[in-house]
């Protein structure tokens, strides 16, 4: 019996650790954010919680923690919690609320940046492709379906946030939300309505009553209580609208997004650590890395278009969420040193004067006898000696070093010390794929795609129609099929003349099959503006199928008004330059239109179908083919150490 008494107590006591909370007061002043009455210097960085998995979490925001951040940002992304109206979603990679928790647990503040407009290369910005169908709405604008539709969804993320305790006001690890994102940037396409849109926007999120502040940034004229804050490379010359306001970076591009096709993004941390100085320097005290942890665009969620499926963004933790370095050490050494000169950044203004042409010192010092100055040198292709307070010191150029006891240089931005450990990944069947002559076929499996109309969705329309209205989103693919009849009296190719399909389409994608053979393929977007394809074709006498696989590869996500861009083929479509000159346009005829391929509605994207094939030779001449293999990899270690420029190996 006693045993069992003591069980019962100690549980009941860790029952009330565990659901005890201490509410933080969260408000702000011209200088910081302020939490419980304290001023703070807070680094933040960006992890998107459905870009990498659940299992992954505790491991990113521990290494976010171990970097020095203090808080964690994440936009909330709408269409992958409603993607039905009314129906939600908060399961495995969409369960946010676990997802704060975890950040919570490592003892880190979170920044919900609710939206629900997040840009974020996004499918479609974050909306729900439902909304496009509610009649009369418009997007982003002082609209009465739109306002409706986006209060409803923030509040019930407000409320989800409050039901778990999670507001700092509750006890919980949220200090600040995030209402719209980057309006300001595209206001003025929507004209005065923009306006009374952003006011209502503010009240909305203030009548919600988080009991902690919220920011909208790059909005120049985002009404009080709301504090504008700045995205950018750089932030160090920005002001916020109110003097009562403190300085915020919300966005500093660590890397840049991949697109199809593109280089690869690369930021060097020297320059970041330069951009973050620069800030603190200039008397901010809150700054986000976007992305600290980039991730991956699983399924269909990537905006667009052309936005590739890798959202690495050059971040201080990779894809994968291993540490790139030497950029989240150099980064967390940068912490450091900021943090050393806390005490004396949240108590006052920085005094700032010229140490020569583009060479600048700023003090913050204390009636308490706390100094901390930053000494730059924004000279691009140029080093300085410097003097200060009777010291000399040496600036690289386009750098700036940090001294918290106004004396001792704790870091200088463009000098890193760390050591980096440069992890590689490798296939570990690599070995054996090189030694083996067919190179790396083993372990794919496979499944044929039929050309043409197969799925009895089918239906037929008189004319052209646009893919967006079509598909609703359900699917990147749609297929625009057509018989025609070639006359045998048709004397085409006969004179030698090639016979051209010209199609003209909204984007993104599109195959051209004749009579079930490729016949070209083509890419392109340009806004509203069509891509025109020429296409050589081969016509037989009598009955000809024309079917065109349209892609969208990713929705428009960005811009002012970038939710009314169509995609698909809206013609015209030609065959042209037949042997007797004449040209047949086709774009008005019965075309049979199929939303989606066979394989989706087998469930190939997901891996799991019992239709996939494996054998020891790839199928060849199938026009459409599904593809899967999975990989196991090693990971190769490269340690590097910047100062004594050696390199190991480990594997
Ligand atoms: C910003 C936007 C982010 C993201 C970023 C580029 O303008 O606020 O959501 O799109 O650009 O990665």
């Amino acid at each position: 019996m006693r045993g069992v008494g003591f069980v019962f107590v100690l549980v009941s006591l860790l029952g009330a650790i565990a659901t005890t909370s201490f509410a933080s007061t969260v408000t702000y002043d011209h200088r910081a954010l302020v939490i419980d009455g304290k001023r703070r210097v807070l680094i933040s960085g960006s992890i998107h919680y459905p870009r990498s998995t659940p299992d992954m979490w505790p491991d990113l925001i521990q290494k976010s923690k171990d970097g020095g951040l203090d808080v964690i940002e994440t936009y909330v992304f709408w269409n992958l919690h409603e993607p039905v109206r009314r129906q939600y979603d908060f399961k495995g990679r969409n369960d946010l609320v676990k997802f704060v928790k975890t950040v919570a647990e490592a003892g880190l503040y979170v920044h919900l940046r609710i939206g629900p407009y997040v840009c974020a290369e996004w499918n479609y910005g974050g909306f729900p492709l439902w909304l496009h169908f509610i009649p009369g709405i418009q997007f982003r604008t002082d609209n009465g379906p739109f306002k409706e539709e986006m209060q409803i969804f923030t509040a019930k993320i407000v409320d989800m946030m409050k039901k778990e305790n999670l507001y700092a006001s509750q006890g919980g690890p949220i200090i600040l939300s995030q209402i719209e994102n980057e309006y300001g940037n595209i206001d003025s396409a929507y004209g005065s309505a923009a306006k009374s849109y952003i006011q209502w926007a503010a009240s909305m999120a203030t009548s919600l009553d988080t009991g902690v502040p919220w920011v909208m940034c790059q909005q120049a004229d985002a009404p009080d209580p709301m504090i504008n804050t700045c995205n950018g490379f750089y932030c160090d010359q920005f002001t916020p609208n109110s003097v009562k306001k403190p300085k915020m970076w919300t966005e500093n591009w660590t890397g840049w997004f991949l697109s199809f096709g593109g280089a690869a993004p690369y930021r060097p941390v020297e320059d970041i650590a330069f951009a973050v100085a620069r800030f603190f320097q200039l008397g901010g005290t809150f700054q986000n890395y976007y992305m600290y942890h980039g991730g991956t665009n699983f399924g269909r969620t990537t905006g667009g278009p052309f936005i590739a499926t890798s959202y690495d963004y050059d971040a201080p933790i990779d894809e994968y969420g291993l540490l790139r370095q030497p950029k989240w050490g150099h980064l967390k050494d940068l912490h450091k040193a900021i943090k050393l000169c806390e005490a004396a950044l949240i108590a006052t203004d920085p005094t700032i004067t010229s140490l020569g042409t583009n060479l600048e010192a700023s003090v913050y010092k204390t009636g308490t006898g706390s100094c901390a100055a930053f000494l730059a040198n924004v000279r691009t292709n140029s080093d300085a000696t410097v003097n200060f307070s009777g010291n000399s010191y040496h600036l690289p150029a386009w750098s700036v070093s940090i001294l918290p006891d106004c004396k001792n240089v704790a870091l200088n931005t463009a000098q890193i010390n760390s050591m980096a450990v440069m992890p590689r990944f490798m296939q570990q069947s690599l070995k054996n794929d090189i030694d083996s002559s067919d190179g790396f076929q083993s372990g794919w499996s496979w499944v044929d795609e039929p050309v043409g109309i197969s799925k009895n969705n089918a239906f037929t329309k008189l004319g052209l129609l646009e893919q967006i209205n079509v598909t609703a989103d359900k699917s990147d693919y749609l297929w625009y099929s057509l018989s025609t009849e070639i006359q045998g009296d048709e004397p085409f190719l006969e004179d030698g003349s090639q016979t051209v399909l010209h199609v003209e389409s909204l984007g993104h994608a599109l195959h051209a099959f004749i009579n079930g053979k490729l016949a070209g393929s083509g890419t392109g977007n340009s806004g509203n503006a069509k891509v025109t394809e020429d296409i050589p074709v081969t016509l037989i006498h009598g009955k000809n199928t024309i079917d065109l696989l349209s892609l969208t590869v990713g929705l428009q996500n960005y811009g002012a008004f970038y939710d009314k861009q169509g995609a698909g083929i809206t013609g015209p479509v030609k065959l042209k330059g037949l042997a007797n000159g004449t040209t047949v346009d086709l774009s008005s005829q019965q075309w049979t239109y199929q939303v989606g391929l066979q394989g989706e509605e087998l469930g190939l994207p997901s891996g799991s179908s019992s239709k996939w094939v494996s054998g020891s030779t790839l199928p060849k001449k199938q026009p459409l083919i599904w593809y899967k293999v999975e990989a196991n990899f090693t990971i190769l270690i490269l340690i590097m150490n910047y100062l004594l420029h050696y390199k190991v190996i480990i594997r």
